[in-house]
């Protein structure tokens, strides 16, 4: 019986040699360690033996389970460290490779301009106040001589509002509410901000684009404070060379009105491509505020005046930048943002 028990032994010893994988590990404990393997087998038989065997046998049927399970939980070991070892070296870091540097984001084309034009109006004393993108009928048309019977609502196709608010199609009225809250000072300020219009989306048109509205109200201004702010603006955002020229134009909110224009930044008004060879660019709608929308933010206008005006912010980066598409500005493009 020690013989048998001897060889049960050294043969599940011999076979666990041979494993090297869980699986095989779940086997060779099946066959040698089970229920139902030989070891296991014989050690319930114990009690068939004669009475005066029982002791010793049973004493080495235990040793050799004891040596079985120990041999098994050492061999359990070295495999998890086998599996281990092999999947770092499979997994392997080359941490001598060059890293992928992370690319950190930018500001928007839109947002850096308009922080460069806050700093060019504010150098010139321009605060800048926002005013809401959901305006009233009365503040983005009435109050800006512009009655609801006026002609000129023709000019700025309107998205409304279930609620009968509308969402402003240029910033002007702002200029209203920067009155009101500034009166009885005088007024310096800039408005931009995002305005809306009801028209098909093209190359050449979105439905929200940028303004820069620009008011002056104080003592004496005239039109030459407008013209002298239009230069230095025009020479500050796009270079020295710059001049402007008025042409006179037509807006119900000033008067006289005109449209400023300045020299082509291409080609310095000889004409090219860009000016379609004009010479010439325009940069901003403008003239002196009209007495009536004075009155209506409250400076009366026989002891004030004042200057106004209102410039685009894409039409222009996309002639400075050969932008051929205006959507680009809200099309969420990576490839286009990162250029600038
Ligand atoms: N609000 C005008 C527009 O959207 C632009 C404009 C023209 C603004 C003349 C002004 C101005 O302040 O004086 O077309």
């Amino acid at each position: 019986m020690d013989n048998h028990l001897d060889t049960i032994q050294a043969e599940a010893l011999v076979a666990l040699e041979s494993v090297h994988d869980q699986d095989a590990l779940r086997a060779w404990y099946a066959a040698h360690l089970a229920k139902k393997s030989p070891l296991m087998i014989a050690l319930g038989d114990l009690g068939k033996l004669p009475k005066e065997q029982r002791a010793e046998v049973g004493r080495r049927a235990n040793e050799a389970k004891r040596a079985l399970e120990a041999a098994y939980a050492e061999r359990e070991q070295a495999i998890q460290a086998e599996t281990l070892a092999r999947a770092l070296q499979e997994n392997a870091v080359d941490v001598t490779l060059p890293g992928r540097r992370p690319r950190p984001g930018n500001l928007h084309i839109s947002t850096k301009t308009l922080r460069h034009i806050y700093q060019v109006f504010g150098e010139m004393g321009f605060q800048v106040y926002e005013a809401p993108d959901v305006e009233t009928d009365e503040l983005n048309f009435g109050l800006l001589n512009m009655p609801s019977y006026h002609p000129a609502r023709d000019m700025w196709d309107t998205f409304w509002l279930d609620s009968g608010a509308l969402l402003r199609t240029h910033t002007s009225p702002g200029q209203i509410r920067a009155m009101r809250e500034m009166y009885p000072n005088p007024v310096r300020v800039i408005l931009p901000g995002k305005c809306y219009r009801y028209e098909q989306i093209t190359a050449r048109s979105e439905h929200q684009f940028y303004q820069i509205e620009g008011l002056a109200v104080g003592h004496g201004i005239t039109l030459a404070d407008l013209k002298g702010t239009m230069l230095n603006a025009a020479r500050r955002l796009y270079g020295a060379d710059r001049i402007v020229r008025f042409r006179g134009s037509y807006f119900p909110f000033t008067e006289p009105s005109v449209e400023v224009d300045m020299n082509c930044i291409l080609c310095d008004g000889a004409g090219c491509r860009v000016c379609k060879y004009t010479g010439w660019l325009e940069i901003a709608g403008s003239g002196m505020v009209h007495p009536v929308v004075l009155r209506n933010g409250g400076y009366d206008p026989d002891e004030w005046s004042g200057f106004a005006f209102g410039m685009g912010l894409e039409r222009p980066l996309m002639l400075k930048y050969g932008i051929d598409d205006i959507r680009y500005f809200y099309g969420n493009d990576l490839r286009f943002l990162r250029q600038f």
